[in-house]
């Protein structure tokens, strides 16, 4: 009889977006009235730039014509659309990534799951704690996180690097040296940055012990502090030690049109082999690349007006970071994030615990939220919230949960 990968059956749970959706709808159904508004998951509200929307179309054409008909493209993605990337995502900021270097996908989510077929079972792996569920779960499903310790909340392989107030949300390079090192800067979950200096250290350490760094900057275009790197790579030494993920779904709301990209440099070897190598024949063999019109979208926000015109939404979900973050504080709230980031970070109340307070949200203010511990046992007294809603609701959100407090 088949026997199924049993690593799956030491999951804890449902996914977790899948069960905070779960428990929004099961409010919904005992309360059909109810307003719910979602500052849960990341997902964006600004509808797609006219720029993108000209080239889109303009590529729904030439797939009418014989000539401009386009089957199945590269896997790597089309020349046009990793010539852009590295021009305005790296030449732009002075970094040097060639089109070779650069993998367009259907997603950082995917990439960064699919990312563990080229590494071996026996690597150990490093996240942060609180973290994107995507690195634990998937690490779990290849078999490199041990055994899930239910009364801790952790996997028994992993080295957890806790990312706490103390620290300023910032992991520290753990003791024991792990392989494998995921860092996600503009951070999901808790909005946080690591700092050019910090990261400097970070790339000196992977360098130093031959891991890997597995840099997802899929919330790079939120970043305005200055000393603040959009791209690993900014930082000497990354190209022998970095994969980098990147995403157009938040920065120029392509969430429902899948398209991002990884980028894995010549210059990084382990035994031997370019990992560029790999990854190549990984895509090759189990993608088909991201259709034709998506990529022609995609590479217009390229363009100077493309450009202007994303800028203008992402701005549009800044002024709704500032607007939470400024009405939580004035409920006496405390809240991280939000400046250099899509997420806010607020911390529950002394003696309630996430899940709690996503409930008592949920029911007395009618806003969804995303609770902290879902992304690891130190994200336990936070709730995350998004600013990727519609303004008004935002406001509103913001204006029932200060109702709560005062
Ligand atoms: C999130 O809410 O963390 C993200 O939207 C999820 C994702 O990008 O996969």
């Amino acid at each position: 009889m088949v026997k199924v990968n049993e690593n799956f059956l030491k999951l804890p749970g449902s996914y977790l977006f899948s069960e905070v959706a779960r428990r929004i709808n099961a409010y919904t159904a005992v309360h059909p009235e109810a307003k719910i508004i979602k500052l849960s998951i990341g997902d964006v509200t600004r509808p797609l730039v006219p720029e993108v929307i000209k080239a889109m179309h303009a590529a729904v054409e030439e797939q009418g014509t014989i000539e401009g008909f386009h089957g199945y493209g590269p896997e790597q993605g089309y020349e046009f659309l990793r010539e852009a990337i590295a021009q305005g995502d790296y030449a732009a900021r002075g970094v040097d990534v060639q089109p070779g270097e650069i993998f367009v996908s259907d997603g950082a989510k995917s990439d960064c799951g699919n990312i563990g077929d080229i590494f071996g079972v026996d690597n150990v792996v490093a996240v942060c704690d609180p973290v994107y569920p995507v690195y634990v779960d998937t690490n779990a499903m290849a078999g490199r996180a041990g055994e899930y310790q239910e009364a801790l909340g952790k996997w028994n392989r992993l080295i957890y690097m806790p990312c706490v107030e103390e620290n300023g949300f910032s992991p520290e390079p753990p003791k024991e040296i792990p392989d494998i090192i995921y860092l996600c800067s503009p951070n999901n979950p808790t909005g946080a940055v690591i700092s050019r200096e910090k990261l400097k250290v970070w790339v000196d350490y992977a360098n130093a012990h031959g891991s890997v760094i597995l840099y997802d900057s899929a919330y790079e275009a939120f970043i305005t502090s200055e000393d603040v790197p959009h791209t690993i790579f900014e930082i000497d030494g990354a190209r022998t030690c970095a994969i980098e993920f990147r995403s157009f779904s938040k920065t120029a709301g392509f969430t429902g049109n899948r398209c991002a990209y990884t980028v894995v440099p010549m210059d990084l070897e382990r035994g031997g082999v370019k990992l560029n190598t790999l990854w190549n024949r990984r895509q090759t063999t189990k993608f088909n690349g991201v259709p034709y019109v998506v990529q022609r979208g995609a590479a217009a926000i390229y363009t100077k007006e493309g450009r202007k015109q994303i800028r203008a939404n992402i701005d549009y979900y800044r002024a709704n970071a500032k607007v939470i973050r400024e009405g939580l504080a004035s409920a006496g709230l405390t809240c991280f994030g939000g400046v250099d980031a899509p997420y806010i970070w607020l911390k529950t109340p002394e003696g309630v615990g996430s899940w709690e307070f996503f409930d008592r949200i949920l029911a007395e203010a009618n806003v969804a939220t995303t609770p902290g511990a879902g992304f690891g046992p130190s994200g336990e007294g936070y709730v995350r919230l998004t600013t990727f809603g519609d303004a008004e609701d935002t406001r509103t959100a913001v204006e029932r949960v200060r109702n709560m407090f005062q």
